[in-house]
């Protein structure tokens, strides 16, 4: 599977939104990344689908929203309606996931589970059929620019293994640490799509970053 790019907009400049998104286009990132959060699930609070919305009117690039909230079926039907095409909510934030995962998909959209660090892959089994992707969290989800924890890396050999006997194509996300150091061992080790943030948005020429991440992909 070639690379997936999606850098999250959690480290860019909210100051010049649509320019650091200009900037990062010249990369040709393939998607965009949302960060919602709720100070719930998680100890900060990001943006809701009005930014979504926003985004919507800056780029053409499709957009995916990772859902740091807890109760995410009263918000998917926002984000879909906002145009978001690939949405994660949180496997432990739901209290029947499998209803998350098929709303997102009865509303037309791409349906991603995240887990956190500390989740077993075996949990993603009985929803396989619904999924278009599977997010390993590589951070305890809540900040951007924290260090990468690596016991991602071998969570994707086991995920990507469950995968590819049960339903091959499905894409492994790793969000969280990812940089031109991470993101190659990542993707030898099955994972595909890839977001970044600080390594994107805090770099001195983010299209040059997107490009390099691709590069480091072999
Ligand atoms: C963390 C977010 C990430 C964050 C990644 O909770 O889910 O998407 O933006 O940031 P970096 O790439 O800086 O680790
Ligand atoms: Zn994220």
């Amino acid at each position: 599977m070639d690379p997936v790019i999606s850098p999250s907009i959690l480290s860019a400049d909210f100051a010049r939104l649509e320019e650091d998104i200009r900037k990062a286009e010249a990369g040709n990132p393939d998607y965009f990344h949302l960060d919602i959060m709720d100070g719930h699930f998680v100890p900060n609070i990001s943006y809701g689908p009005m930014i979504a919305q926003t985004m919507k009117r800056i780029t053409k690039k499709p957009l995916d929203a990772h859902l740091m909230i807890t109760n995410p079926d009263k918000y998917i039907p926002k984000f879909i309606e906002a145009g978001v095409e690939l949405i994660y909510p949180h496997i432990e934030a739901s209290y029947d996931v499998y209803r998350s995962v098929q709303l997102i998909t009865d509303l037309g959209g791409k349906a991603g589970i995240t887990l956190n660090p500390g989740t077993p892959v075996e949990w993603i089994e009985p929803l396989i059929d619904k999924l278009d992707a599977v997010m390993l969290m590589s951070v305890c989800p809540g900040f951007g620019g924290q260090k990468f924890i690596p016991n991602a890396l071998e969570k994707t050999r086991k995920l990507r293994k469950l995968l590819d006997e049960q339903k091959p194509g499905v894409h492994i996300a790793i969000d969280g640490g990812v940089d031109t150091s991470t993101i190659g061992p990542l993707f030898e080790a099955g994972a595909n799509f890839f977001i970044a943030g600080s390594a994107v948005f805090k770099a001195k020429d983010s299209a040059q970053a997107i490009r390099d991440l691709r590069a480091a992909c072999k």
